[in-house]
């Protein structure tokens, strides 16, 4: 039988929180017909062994094993699409989000009928809890953003904690850009109506056990969330990213060069080809760990990765001499041309480094 509500539970290294968490979901859904989706992003700590010995016993339990693809926006999706149950809900698995105001929730979205209810620490009695400064200054700021793009008006934006009907979910998912952390935000303003929603208050818990995956690189791809869906999705998020690495690998050339032949009094061609290694080396490394972060090389692919890049972007290279050469000969202003030649240039090496040097 179909459930009512599913849980989807992003995981990522959760391995402790998992029997903790379907213990709490069992108590707090006594009585209801429900069922918890994990999706594990391959965890190294084994987090997915955890899960499906649960699932061999409990029939509410199921688990989504992705290999080689990170990122919890689009494992919630994930989660979602995978259940037919008409609520769907989605909470972490760190115990940070108190499953007991679930059936409150679930209450409100049949009462309202609203489209989506969200967890919220900022009003109907809910709260940060211990958190530090910082984190909550920067939440604030990201609420701010949020506010400009949402069909909406909700006191936390950035909550991962929030029940949808399937319906709404069905409504949106062809909008949904399903990149970096903020699911909640990428649904709400890919919504082409004004959306009806409610908050519940709860309080956040400290993390007790693993600890959290946010870091400076999921607050840049929040700002080109925003930034995207500010512009109705024109800017392409990888593209940009990969030409802003280019522009601070560009920077690192010059510098060099200008460090080498100036101060060292090294040769010319000699202090090019240290530059072009150096700004290769940035561009690949800082496209690792930013551009294609869900798709990061490590350890031993390292290697083969950035010879794999230098042999793209070489390529690269010659396209945007070519093309800068044939457009200034037939009268191009110089910088036109030059500018024109560095744009087919990074398409170049974005689209070829995407299947690549960082594979799907
Ligand atoms: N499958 C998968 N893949 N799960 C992930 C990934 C990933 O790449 N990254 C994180 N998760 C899971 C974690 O295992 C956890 O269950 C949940 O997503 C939230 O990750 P945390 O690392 O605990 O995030 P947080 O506590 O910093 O952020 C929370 O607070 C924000 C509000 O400030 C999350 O609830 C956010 O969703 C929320 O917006
Ligand atoms: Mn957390």
């Amino acid at each position: 039988m179909t459930p009512e509500l599913c849980v989807v539970v992003p995981t990522f290294n959760e391995r402790e929180n998992v029997p903790l968490l379907i213990r709490e979901l069992s108590a707090s859904l006594e009585g209801w017909n429900w069922e918890v989706v994990f999706v594990d992003d391959d965890s190294v700590d084994g987090t997915a062994d955890v899960v499906s010995a649960h699932a061999k016993t409990n029939p509410r339990v199921r688990l989504i094993h992705r290999i080689g693809r990170r990122g919890l926006s689009s494992a919630c999706m994930e989660g979602m699409l995978s259940s037919q149950a008409p609520l769907l809900a989605v909470m972490d698995a760190d115990l940070q989000h108190d499953s007991s105001i679930l059936p409150r929730m679930v209450q409100c979205l049949q009462q309202g009928s609203h489209d989506v209810v969200v967890g919220t620490r900022n009003s109907d009695g809910g709260s940060m809890g211990e958190f530090c400064k910082t984190r909550i200054l920067l939440s604030r700021a990201g609420q701010r953003l949020s506010q400009t793009i949402c069909r909406c008006k909700l006191s936390d934006p950035m909550s991962g904690f929030f029940l949808i009907r399937r319906n709404f979910l069905m409504e949106v998912v062809r909008d949904v850009r399903g990149e970096g952390f903020k699911i909640l935000v990428d649904m709400l303003s890919s919504a082409r109506r004004p959306v009806s929603l409610t908050e519940v208050g709860y309080t956040f818990r400290a993390r007790t056990h693993g600890e959290s995956k946010l870091d400076a690189a999921v607050a840049i791809e929040y700002l080109f969330l925003v930034l995207n869906k500010m512009l109705g999705d024109v800017i392409p998020v990888h593209l940009t990213l990969f030409m802003l690495v280019g522009c601070i690998g560009l920077i690192l050339h010059l510098l060099t060069l200008l460090y080498l032949v100036d101060a060292r009094h090294v040769h010319f061609l000699t202090a090019q080809i240290i530059a072009t290694f150096l700004a290769m080396s940035e561009n690949f490394l800082l496209n690792n760990r930013i551009t294609f972060r869900d798709r990061r090389l490590k350890g031993k692919h390292l290697l083969p990765g950035i010879m794999r890049f230098a042999v793209t972007c070489s390529f690269g290279a010659w396209a945007n001499f070519i093309f800068t050469r044939a457009l200034w000969q037939s009268g191009v202003e110089w910088l036109v041309a030059g500018f024109a030649g560095i744009m087919i240039a990074s398409v170049w090496n974005l689209s070829v480094s995407s299947f690549v040097t960082w594979p799907v």
